[in-house]
């Protein structure tokens, strides 16, 4: 068989990549998905348009290369993490949109609940930070207020799940209700050590374990077969899942301890291995699965996320109608030489890493009569920049890890002025390789683990390639400078919503 399949459904939208045993892309699909927001703060997703997409990538890539499913030898799953649908899955009744990682509703929970929690021992137990962010509050939101979801949930009939689940579901027909270990690290509600569900977490939200998903390793088994009703009409192994950022990091051929990515999707989220051993941030950042394969140990992570990296450049296009298209906010940005004193923070769904404040909204500072629409777009660009740069520093003093380069993916690093500020910014070189779409890749590794297409990691690793390095020019003076600023205009920010 030819190929190994990749499905890699994020926030923005859905995509379907073939790729060949030596990791190289054969051909590929890409359908958006609509972004519902019913009010400031909140926002949803259809969870049938997202598979109603997935199929139709899936159908329309194999259209491309005049392929079936039986030229598939297996398929890796890839997904948005935190955002959570809840559907019966003995009758595919969904219960609500899926409420989406960027989603602040259970804000109001997590603000009660903080009055009463030991933070410290919450943040040991499941190596994350109480924040709205993760799946946990958002489900307690859901049994809360969906009329007669709770008792159905108690008597079994619901399964709430990210995305990675849905997919997995939909594909083989019902007959996986799983979640990946990297996925299920991301709830709020499984201990980090165990890698199980924590039965005083799911108390302190009020979740009935019968409604989660089993927990499964990310490679080396497979955990159903495609259905034959589904678009690739015939049985092919699902047997590779992780989160799109830990994909991101598999793909990237992180494997071991001290080496890292950032990715600059809808959001920016930096995540460097730190091996078997688990390492507990003191600066805001999360200790999170990189990876399981089979049974052996998880392999950990500590992670930087930042909520609002390209969806800013979206913004600028959709809601501020500034530019008609990213490359647009490029040639903008590039045609000044800086960003005229204007600095945005972009905290719509508050500030994640490493400030973790739900209730700052994001401000514009430094505007005088020179600045300039190209101004603008230097300084949107350069928030994403400013925060990677953030918890840059946290992962540093954190992780004990001196990096003296960084692997980066994602589509805003096909932004030149981007890239050479985040050099900038670091002071080390970030380096691209040459395939970009690096979460799809992960998942397709996977996958092909799973089955024997690869050998090992080191087989893996073997395949990443260098395609662009952006070296530091910037003086540390006026560095330094704009990141003071910079900071200046974060703490605008705070305590907006009180
Ligand atoms: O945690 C949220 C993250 O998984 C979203 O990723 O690629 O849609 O920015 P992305």
């Amino acid at each position: 068989m030819k190929y190994i399949g990749a499905l890699d459904q994020g926030t923005t939208s859905t995509r379907f990549i073939l790729f060949d045993t030596k990791g190289s892309i054969v051909a590929s699909n890409q359908q958006e998905h609509q972004q519902i927001f019913p009010e400031p703060g909140w926002v949803e997703h259809d969870p049938w348009e997202i598979w109603d997409n997935a199929s139709e990538c899936i159908t329309k890539t194999l259209r491309k290369v005049e392929a079936s499913g039986s030229d598939i030898s297996c398929v890796g799953i890839t997904n948005q993490r935190e955002t959570i649908v809840a559907w019966n899955p003995k009758t595919g009744k969904v219960w609500h949109n899926a409420i989406v990682w960027q989603d602040l509703r259970g804000s109001e929970l997590i603000n009660k609940l903080k009055e009463t929690v030991d933070l410290p021992w919450l943040t040991e137990k499941s190596g994350l930070i109480f924040s709205p962010y993760f799946a946990a509050s958002k489900i307690a939101w859901l049994l809360d207020n969906v009329s007669g979801l709770r008792p159905e949930a108690e008597k079994g009939n619901v399964v709430f799940g990210t995305i990675d689940t849905w997919l997995t579901w939909n594909l083989t027909g019902g007959k996986a209700l799983v979640t990946d270990v990297t996925n299920a690290s991301r709830y709020m509600l499984m201990n980090i050590k165990t890698c199980q569900w924590d039965d005083e977490l799911l108390a302190l939200f009020r979740v009935p374990k019968c409604s989660l998903p089993t927990i499964v390793p990310s490679s080396g088994v497979v955990y159903a077969n495609t259905s034959t009703n589904g678009p690739f009409r015939t049985e092919v192994p699902v047997c590779g899942i992780l989160g799109d950022q830990q994909a991101a990091l598999f793909g990237q051929a992180c494997f071991t301890e001290g080496l890292g990515k950032s990715t600059y999707g809808t959001g920016c989220f930096l995540l460097v291995n730190t091996g078997t051993k688990l390492c507990t941030s003191k600066l805001g950042l999360l200790t999170t699965v990189a990876y399981q394969i089979g049974d052996a140990k998880p392999v950990y992570a500590l992670e930087g996320s930042v909520a609002v990296a390209g969806s800013l450049v979206q913004w600028a296009r959709d809601n501020l109608k500034i530019v008609s298209s990213p490359q647009e906010l490029d040639k903008l940005a590039t045609s000044v030489p800086d960003c005229g004193g204007v600095y945005i923070v972009p905290a719509f769904s508050g500030l994640f890493a490493p400030y973790w404040r739900s209730e700052a909204r994001g401000v514009i500072a430094g505007l005088t009569g020179f600045a300039t629409r190209a101004h603008l777009c230097r300084a949107i660009l350069e928030s994403t920049a400013f925060q990677a740069n953030d918890i840059f520093e946290s992962m540093e003093v954190d992780s004990g890890i001196h990096m003296t380069t960084l692997k980066v993916d994602g589509g805003l690093t096909n932004s030149e002025p981007l890239m050479e500020f985040q050099s900038d910014l670091l002071g080390i070189p970030v380096i691209r390789p040459l395939v970009v779409e690096t979460t799809a890749l992960g998942a397709a590794y996977a996958a092909g683990l799973s089955v024997g297409i690869w050998k090992d990691m080191d087989e893996l690793a073997s395949y990443w390639k260098e395609d662009r390095r952006w070296k530091p020019t910037m003086e540390k003076s006026v560095r330094d400078k704009k990141i003071r600023l910079w900071r200046k205009a974060v703490s605008r920010t705070l305590n907006w919503i009180s």
